[in-house]
């Protein structure tokens, strides 16, 4: 029996829902065909959102959504995606797959879709080729309530009232794709176009300025002391692949045993970033005012043979189920520096929780974990141990057997989240529950071979199955299968 300590009295920091957020860009069919199909498609939709893809995404709880890039947002105008859609401009998107946009979803679509969801827009302007003026009056197109150039070009496009806008990123990696910056040049630039970002009415902005990617960092460091203080949040991008260098990735579906392991040790390398990152945000924010926002995560394989390579259209298995839960996990248990994080891409692209095909879709491994860890959002982290092994197939590629969080929501109810990352050990769990008796419990989990996934031939392949748990005098106990990730919600 593997001993697990839940220490119930020692609540710590809150799980801000926006940790289960996405990402959504002009990239490939996330946005036209995964999210938007039109008004006048034959696949059943409001306004022109696919009500098959709305419907899911609202079971799944999503909390955020961030548009339009990525890398297109630093070369997207937002007024040309506005306005009566016949006249809208037609162009190449340079960046990915080379293919015409016509600019048929922009910032009316996107709010629209928000709605029918539910869920926060996180919006991210362009620095890399777009004017302060062009940010600034972006801004104010979407919520200013007044007298105004942009408000008044609101109404005329049909919208009358301001929409509320919390997020909005001031460029997307400017060291890379958004104008190839140095940090010092990026700092002084940023602080120019956020003077800007205003603020009206009750519409309060949550800057989220570029930060670094994976280990970059000096330039958190001369990010932070040149214009931290202009900020609420700084991003952190990191993808994980197989071999730890995104220019040669592995198949997303035909991988060895020693893959499975090589791309976990990769994905926990997410665990040091956060930390290092804070580390240095904080010796110029002792008081931790600015959050850090992984705005882009997840894996990063080979597209599926026979589709366009700018499209990064890939499958999805057991294995990125695996790699959801660890980041959650990590992301659950630092929750005290990570506010935010938007797994990269929603749908068609990347690791994502929905894959279409024409008016098909289903739903990947990685949705059922957000689905399964849903409960997390807005609850707080609850101090919990388990001791661990290291496990792996070759001595420089290890990681711990099992991966864990908690966290007791308002109306008390524990969720325990845990994933066996063992192919072949399960593993039996004590969970000792210190302060508190329970009176029952549920668990669910979702395992198979490692690399099962869902097909459009085959949708359910791979689903939560109910999982066996015994309430007993000091918790709960319960078996935790090989390769699987488990949820359990327990009440006292
Ligand atoms: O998610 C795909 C791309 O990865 C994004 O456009 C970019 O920001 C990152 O490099």
């Amino acid at each position: 029996m593997e001993q697990y300590i839940i220490n119930t009295k020692n609540r710590k920091s809150k799980i801000n829902k926006e940790i289960y957020g996405h990402f959504s860009e002009h990239l490939g069919r996330c946005i036209y065909e995964g999210l938007y199909v039109g008004e006048d498609s034959p696949i059943p939709n409001v306004n022109g959102m696919r009500t098959d893809v709305v419907e899911a995404l609202k079971a799944m709880k999503l909390p955020v959504l961030r548009w339009p890039g990525g890398c297109f947002a630093d070369e997207y105008h937002w007024k040309d995606g506005i306005g009566e859609k016949s006249t809208r401009k037609r162009m190449i998107n340079t960046h990915w797959g080379g293919v015409v946009e016509d600019n048929s979803f922009g910032t009316h679509e996107f709010m629209e879709l928000c709605r029918q969801v539910g869920c926060e827009p996180y919006i991210t302007g362009n620095v890399g080729s777009g004017t302060v003026q062009e940010m600034q009056e972006w801004v104010e197109y979407m919520t200013f309530d007044g007298v105004s150039p942009m408000a008044e070009l609101r109404k005329a496009n049909g919208q009358e009232e301001p929409w509320h806008l919390k997020y909005f990123g001031v460029g997307n990696e400017n060291w890379g794709c958004g104008g190839n910056m140095r940090p010092e040049y990026y700092a002084d630039v940023y602080r120019r176009y956020q003077t800007y970002v205003r603020n009206f009415g009750d519409n309060k902005i949550f800057k989220v300025a570029c930060g670094p990617t994976d280990r970059d960092y000096n330039w958190t460091e001369v990010f932070m002391k040149n214009a931290g203080r202009y900020c609420h949040g700084i991003s952190l991008h990191y993808y994980t692949s197989s071999t730890g260098n995104l220019q040669v990735k592995g198949s997303a579906t035909n991988f060895t045993p020693e893959e499975w392991y090589s791309t976990l040790k990769y994905t926990y390398f997410m665990e040091e970033f956060i930390e290092k990152h804070t580390a240095i945000m904080r010796k110029y924010d002792p008081e931790g005012k600015v959050g850090l926002i992984v705005d882009e995560w997840g894996t990063w394989f080979q597209v599926e043979p026979g589709t366009n390579p700018g499209f990064l259209y890939q499958q999805n298995t057991l294995r990125d189920a695996a790699v959801a839960a660890v980041n959650l996990n990590i992301f659950n248990k630092h929750s005290d520096s990570v506010v935010m994080a938007n797994i990269a891409q929603l749908i068609n692209v990347l690791q994502s929780v929905i894959l279409t095909d024409g008016a098909d879709m289903i739903l990947t491994p990685t949705y059922h974990i957000f689905e399964m860890f849903k409960s997390h959002q807005d609850a707080t982290l609850v101090d919990s141990f388990i001791p661990t092994k290291q496990i792996g197939l070759k001595e420089d590629m290890t990681v711990p057997n099992i991966s864990e969080s908690v966290s007791v929501s308002e109306d008390g109810t524990y969720t325990i989240t845990m994933a066996n990352l063992s192919l072949e050990e399960d593993f039996d769990i004590d969970a000792q529950f210190l302060g508190e008796r329970l009176a029952s419990a549920q668990g669910r989990v979702l395992t198979g071979a490692m690399d099962a996934h869902n097909t459009f031939e085959a949708p359910q392949t791979i689903q939560p199955a109910s999982l066996n748990v015994a309430v007993t005098d000091t918790g709960l106990q319960f078996k935790l299968p090989a390769k699987s990730v488990v949820v359990i919600t327990a009440k006292a």
